[in-house]
């Protein structure tokens, strides 16, 4: 990508990302050319309001894209491979070894019917080659790091036996076994109780910078990622809106879809508070329908900068800095 520093090369490049889900009510052109990327190491927050697309372009990742999805076209460009020319059974060895995802519902990401530690262990000894007893050792100790109690009679009990919280830090338990480059966490703390968030944010921070992974942190709430992401892209109805550093995005935020999402959070930091006056709850309008989107931008029926033009032309990705993308006519 063009807004990559050239020196350093990057883990992942997404390009030109196309999905469509082909209903019966029609096809939904889900994902259109979506483009985003990190290096190693780096933190991509990637934000939008729900139905933007950030869990299937996540999943793409894995080229786990449910039916009646199918990935048409673009590029997903992982340690100099094309993981779009990967077959399933090479994808199978790089899910959960190089590249691994937390899961939103961690209540639904574990399988009911086996313990805790028959289900992490299994995928230690199929990645590591591993047998049953080093495996157990190894979920132990990554147990224990992610702050579960008492680890060794944890592998014995069964995920309904666990809290919320708890349930989450084996799933994340989960994605760090085998120490994986990449790991995409989609809305991790959604459903947990605000106060365990915070601690699970923590977690996932403490966890990346010891294990020097590279994480997409999926959120809808732009609060979620301003402590935590080295860069941020934003994302709507499925399109690339902006993509920034998370210094900017804050301080500097161009893409008129962005400015009205940070008008949402209650408060991110001291140079926000002159605007909480004018704060909203929400983004005013509603995401549009995906199997007759707006022409042209398909933000312009929501946004208070439209003109005539916006809803005919499609804007392209223009860098406005170095490093700092929009997709709009007026920059
Ligand atoms: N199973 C499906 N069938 C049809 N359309 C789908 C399906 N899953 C996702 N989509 C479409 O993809 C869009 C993006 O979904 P998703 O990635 O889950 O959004 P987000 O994670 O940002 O909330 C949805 O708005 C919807 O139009
Ligand atoms: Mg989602």
């Amino acid at each position: 990508m063009a807004h990559h520093n050239q020196q350093s090369q990057a883990l992942l490049d997404v390009s030109g990302l196309k999905i469509h889900f082909f209903t019966g009510a029609g096809v939904v052109q889900a994902i259109d050319g979506v483009e985003f990327g990190l290096e190693s190491g780096e933190t991509l927050g990637l934000v939008g309001e729900s139905g933007s697309g950030k869990t299937i372009s996540s999943l793409a990742l894995l080229k786990l894209v449910p039916r009646p999805g199918k990935i048409l076209g673009g590029h997903i460009r992982f340690e100099n491979d094309d993981l779009i020319d990967k077959s399933e059974a090479e994808m199978i060895r790089i899910r959960g070894k190089r590249i691994a995802m937390i899961f939103q519902n961690p209540a639904f990401s574990l399988n009911p019917i086996y313990t805790i530690g028959q289900q992490l262990g299994e995928i230690m000894m199929w990645h590591e080659k591993i047998n049953r007893g080093e495996a157990n050792d190894r979920v132990t100790e990554m147990l224990n790091l992610v702050g579960i109690t008492d680890p060794a009679s944890r592998l014995k009990q069964f995920p309904h036996e666990l809290s919320g919280g708890m349930k989450q830090r084996v799933c994340i338990a989960r994605a760090l076994l085998c120490k994986p480059l990449l790991v995409l966490a989609d809305e991790p703390t959604t459903n947990l109780d605000v106060t365990i968030q915070a601690q699970i944010l923590e977690l996932l921070s403490d966890l990346k910078t010891r294990f020097n992974m590279a994480m997409i942190l999926v959120t809808h709430d732009l609060g979620v990622v301003a402590n935590m992401a080295d860069r941020i892209t934003v994302m709507y109805a499925g399109r690339i809106c902006e993509t920034a550093t998370a210094e900017r995005i804050f301080n500097n935020p161009q893409h008129p879809y962005t400015r009205a999402l940070l008008s949402t959070i209650p408060r991110v930091d001291k140079s926000y508070t002159n605007i909480q006056s004018k704060r909203l709850t929400v983004v005013p309008g509603r995401i549009p329908n995906l199997i007759h989107p707006p022409t042209g931008c398909r933000f312009h029926p929501r946004c208070v900068e439209a003109n005539g033009e916006c809803s005919r032309t499609q804007p392209e990705l223009k860098t406005v800095e170095e490093g700092h993308v929009v997709s709009c006519l007026k920059r």
